[in-house]
């Protein structure tokens, strides 16, 4: 004898494993970081705790990072804008990124360098857009 499901019983199954998925990612140290290049495309990746925005969009093949310099704040082609929603989450620059800003283009006030945006749990669903010139 077969038993089956009610469709909308397994639809809701599913949605229900989606929400504990997506409510346990940051909490297991995978925060949401989404990445959208200057021509609009949005990419949503889950990041690692204790890794940069710059080292989880690169693990991601995430265009629009170059990261010539491998995170030592010495190349600033890793620049992003961060959302603005997000600005004081993020928290400030320190001088020597701030320096290095001054190689960038096209920067702004909400212009990181994000080899030096540590993920946290708190940056679950980061919006960092990258510039044009690096695209
Ligand atoms: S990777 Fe070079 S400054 Fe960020």
């Amino acid at each position: 004898m077969h038993s089956r499901a009610c469709p909308s019983n397994k639809r809701a199954e599913a949605m229900d494993t989606r929400l504990r998925r997506i409510g346990t990612t940051a909490e297991q140290g995978m925060p949401n970081i989404t990445y959208v290049d200057h021509a609009g495309t949005a990419r949503t990746i889950d990041g690692q705790v204790g890794s940069t925005v710059m080292e989880a969009a690169i693990r991601n093949n995430v265009p629009g990072i170059d990261a010539e310099c491998g995170g030592a704040c010495a190349c600033a082609t890793c620049h992003v804008y961060v959302d603005e929603d997000w600005m004081e989450a993020v928290g400030p620059s320190e001088p020597m990124e701030q320096d290095m800003l001054d190689f960038a283009s096209d920067v702004r006030a909400t212009s990181r360098l994000s080899c030096q945006i540590r993920i946290t749990p708190e940056l679950d669903g980061l919006k960092v857009t990258t510039p044009a010139r690096q695209g």
